[in-house]
């Protein structure tokens, strides 16, 4: 794929890869010479925000579209087409956003086995005007006169809209249909590959050098350990900071699954003490979580200072961080700080992010093929600031135990039940209040627990789980009978919005 700047750009490699054929993006200032020496099977052209007449906008050498290689432009990439074959692109009269009605011709192999009308997900304010010479118009909207255009003998299709998109109800088949039909892929690759390849090229440029990474025991650092171990044994520190915060004995789960599973060094950093010193009597949410990233900051790099000379530095980054990153300017509802930011004076060789492309569940395909144990990897989200952010108020030692024994007894009843694989999330959290309540013939002054749980495939939206009363009355018991502390336990029913997932 060359990549001319769309933001659905690794969504296109991705449904590439979902048909079981290998797909590599690459910039569009990647040479014709190295184009020509990787026989690829196909090329796709990416859309891109710019327009073609702009001087500014990415081009490409007009050559490409002669070496004979199966070519799909899609919105942006299908425009440049036309520039580079010399047919007319314009500012539509009338720009097309969201879901349109295609009528496609459907001799067209591009459109083999899709309906002859069907929508496609639009979001252009170009169009092509005269398709170049050569080229014949095989969909159309009612804005747009040519929405898809095909030069068979040459193998050059391109279409306005975007198919990778669930939206564009033929999207799939028509990617299907260039892969197979038109490239005569055979999709044979899988994600063994993905992780041959990988640790082949990390290999490589990693050398004999060292390599340092920061592991949170979240599925993304924990599958770059995997495969940096993979690659390369011994040479690998992992630094994991315990900042006694994570949920009950899952800092040993870590270090076990690391130390006795993986060849690599594994260096524990335990500093709970100066997290809690540092957040000691701190209510406030946010405060909160911007010490406890400023002590983890500290924390890590001052471990990481002691054997950055000469190493590379990686990171767990995936896809879905890339694209949140960019976006910008959204409100901060939260301080989250999964991105580390680096200190000045720490020189790396290079960073390494080997999941840069993949999606979560390729990243979860990838750990279960290494090895990595089950819990670890079909783990839910926790939170950069842990336990911090389930405290409600000041956070104490007392808090962090009673919440630690809820949380695993609330963990215990869903994973025996098996509900827990309806669930997205789910947590106990401890507000900062007691309540009365009534033991024996006694009366009991204690902490409450509420508990969290939630279904989404986003977390931006969220709705509470409808968990069955039975199964909450289970937990309830178990946790004012175990867990010492705790009078009273309560359920969250709140969405999101208007509440968040977490409680501060
Ligand atoms: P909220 O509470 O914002 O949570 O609705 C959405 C998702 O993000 C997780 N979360 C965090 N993850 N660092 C993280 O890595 C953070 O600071 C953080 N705060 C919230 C939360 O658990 C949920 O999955």
């Amino acid at each position: 794929m060359l990549d001319f700047g769309g933001q659905y750009n690794q969504l296109i490699a991705r449904r590439v890869r979902d048909n079981n054929v290998y797909a590599e993006i690459l910039p569009y200032t990647v040479s014709l010479d190295k184009i020509k020496k990787r026989n690829y099977k196909g090329i796709i052209f990416t859309g891109g925000p710019n327009s073609v007449y702009d001087e500014q906008s990415p081009h490409y050498t007009p050559e490409i579209l002669k070496l004979g290689i199966p070519v799909l432009g899609i919105c942006y990439g299908c425009q440049l087409i036309t520039w580079m074959e010399n047919g007319t692109v314009e500012t539509a009269p009338v720009s097309e956003y969201g879901k349109i009605e295609l009528k496609a011709r459907t001799d067209s192999p591009l459109f083999k086995d899709i309906d002859k009308k069907s929508i496609v997900w639009m979001s252009h304010t170009d169009y092509i005007s005269k398709p170049p010479k050569g080229f014949k118009v095989i969909g159309k909207t009612n804005d747009c006169p040519c929405a898809a255009m095909e030069n068979a003998d040459r193998k050059i299709y391109a279409v306005q809209f975007h198919p990778e998109v669930t939206h564009s109800q033929f999207g799939k088949q028509m990617l299907h249909n260039f892969l197979y039909e038109i490239c005569g892929c055979k999709g044979d690759w899988v994600m063994d590959d993905f992780i041959e390849n990988t640790v082949a090229s990390l290999k490589e440029q990693i050398g004999d050098k060292k390599v340092i990474l920061g592991l949170s025991g979240g599925v993304d650092s924990s599958v770059v350990a995997a495969l940096l171990s993979k690659a390369v044994g011994k040479q690998l520190t992992c630094v994991f900071v315990d900042h006694g915060l994570m949920r009950k004995d899952e800092g040993d789960m870590v270090e076990n699954t690391f130390t006795k599973l993986f060849d690599m060094n594994f260096v524990r950093v335990n500093c709970k003490d100066e997290f809690l010193t540092a957040l000691k009597g701190v209510k406030n949410p946010e405060r909160k979580r911007k010490i406890i990233g400023k002590k983890f900051y500290e924390a890590f790099w001052g471990e990481i200072r002691k054997n950055a000379n000469e190493a590379f530095f990686a990171q767990g980054t995936i896809y879905p961080d890339c694209i949140e990153s960019g976006k910008g300017k959204a409100a901060t509802i939260k301080t989250h700080h999964n991105k580390v930011k680096m200190p000045k004076d720490i020189k790396f060789i290079d960073t390494i992010e080997p999941l840069r492309d993949l999606f979560k569940d390729e990243v979860r395909t990838v750990g279960e093929k290494l090895g990595i144990p089950k819990e670890l990897v079909w783990r839910q989200p926790f939170p950069g600031p842990g336990l911090g952010v389930r405290i409600i108020g000041s956070v104490t030692e007392e808090k962090i135990r009673i919440l630690q024994d809820a949380d695993a007894v609330f963990r215990d009843e869903m994973a025996k039940s098996g509900y827990e694989k309806e669930l997205s999330q789910f947590f106990a959290v401890i507000p900062d209040v007691k309540t009365v309540g009534v033991m024996g013939d006694h009366r009991t002054y204690e902490h409450l627990i509420a508990l969290r749980a939630v279904t989404t495939d986003n977390f931006m939206t969220a709705d509470w789980a409808h968990i069955p009363y039975d199964l909450l009355a289970k937990v309830s018991n178990r946790i004012t009978n175990e867990v010492d502390g705790v009078n009273r336990v309560v359920y969250d029913i709140t969405s999101k919005p208007p509440g968040t997932v977490e409680w501060e």
